[in-house]
């Protein structure tokens, strides 16, 4: 059987997805070899990569003025590269504090340029919130505004879109195609694939046309995106089972309503969640109401010393890797679109139970 798995990344895919690649792992399409042996530059491969993009396009309705590729090195390479791409003529940008991801990139960023940052993160009667962007010191000057729409560490998620005259740069790595989003609102969205996408090994970046010219000369041309965007993402042999897997997922996205009908299922998940979590006396969750994640919810147990025994008996109920991260500890439970509603109620059910037999 198919356990609920609530791991932050590496996460959950759609059982629909990975019975469709085994079906067509050997065989692909009739063609006697899997699509993992396959020339990247075939046209049969091209054609899976470019209905990947178009299905993609489709479920984010992503302007034509807008270049998506599919990249490898993680998120954590965006780190760089953005900062590489942007800081070309203006080395100045804005990078909003919110977190641990959005530090990591802030770090990274401080290498290359001049890096303003604002700190967002404040507490709410002894709850972690983000602060009104009124509050924040922004430059005049600045290449382009970074922020992490999702903290998947923290749980800790925006409300919405920053105002900003700027480019406005984003990892949306926990939270893309979980929710609609107005894309043209962005200068450059990013993503790692490993969370909502498909699976790890592949990052997507969807960039404005005008900010693709503005890279610092020194910058590899594996990371300069409009070497990318030229080569349609293959400068170098691209992650291209990551790529096919990810295009499943898209296609299995749109048969299910795309994302407005994902977005009602992860507002029920959360709600469901949070609710159980604020109802009860032995489990709490560490972030104001406004800025709850709707996928990643970390919470603890009213007895610390009860967490390891609360995961193995989680395990033992099919309810896999709700341990918090390393860094933090305490729980998290991780409701990506293929995390079903169901998967969130026996979480919930199980949660109960430990509750009142451990009270
Ligand atoms: C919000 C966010 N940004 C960046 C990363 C780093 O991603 P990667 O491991 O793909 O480099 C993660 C990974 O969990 C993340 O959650």
């Amino acid at each position: 059987m198919r356990a609920y798995n609530f791991c932050a990344g590496p996460a959950a895919l759609p059982t629909a997805v990975l019975e469709k690649a085994q079906a067509e792992l050997l065989d692909w399409h009739g063609k006697g070899l899997s699509i993992m042996e396959m020339s990247h530059r075939s046209s049969d491969y091209v054609a899976v990569a470019e209905k990947a993009e178009a299905d993609l396009r489709k479920l984010m309705n992503i302007p034509e003025n807008y270049k998506v590729l599919f990249l490898q090195g993680g998120a954590s390479l965006q780190f760089s590269a953005i900062p590489l791409n942007l800081l070309g003529k203006n080395s100045k940008a804005d990078y909003i504090h919110t977190g641990i991801w959005s530090e990591k990139a802030l770090k990274e960023a401080k290498r290359y340029g001049d890096i303003n940052v604002v700190e967002a993160g404040t507490s709410i009667n002894g709850k972690l919130a983000i602060t009104e962007q009124s509050t924040w010191n922004l430059s005049d000057d600045a290449a382009y505004v970074h922020y992490a729409d999702n903290e998947t560490i923290g749980g800790l998620q925006f409300a919405g879109i920053p105002e900003t005259d700027k480019p406005l740069v984003c990892d949306f790595s926990s939270s893309i195609l979980s929710a609609p989003l107005d894309v043209s609102k962005f200068g450059l969205i990013y993503a790692g694939a490993q969370k909502n996408i498909g699976p790890a090994g592949l990052t997507l970046v969807i960039i404005r046309e005008d900010l693709l010219d503005q890279a610092k000369p020194e910058i590899p041309s594996i990371l300069k995106y409009s070497d990318q965007a030229k080569n349609g993402s293959m400068v170098n042999t691209p992650s291209t089972y990551a790529w096919y897997l990810s295009g499943l997922v898209f296609e299995w996205l749109l048969e299910n309503g795309g994302v407005d009908a994902m977005h009602k299922v992860n507002l029920e998940k959360a709600k469901l969640l949070y609710g159980y979590i604020d109802a009860s006396d032995f489990y709490a969750n560490p972030i104001a109401e406004a800025n709850r994640s709707i996928m990643n919810v970390p919470f603890t147990l009213a007895k610390a010393e009860l967490e390891k025994q609360f995961l193995k008996e989680a395990e033992a109920n099919h309810l896999l890797n709700l341990a918090g991260h390393r860094s933090v500890g305490g729980m998290r439970a991780s409701i990506y679109n293929a995390v079903p509603l169901e998967g969130v109620q026996a979480l919930v059910n199980f949660m109960d139970d430990f509750a009142k037999r451990n009270a």
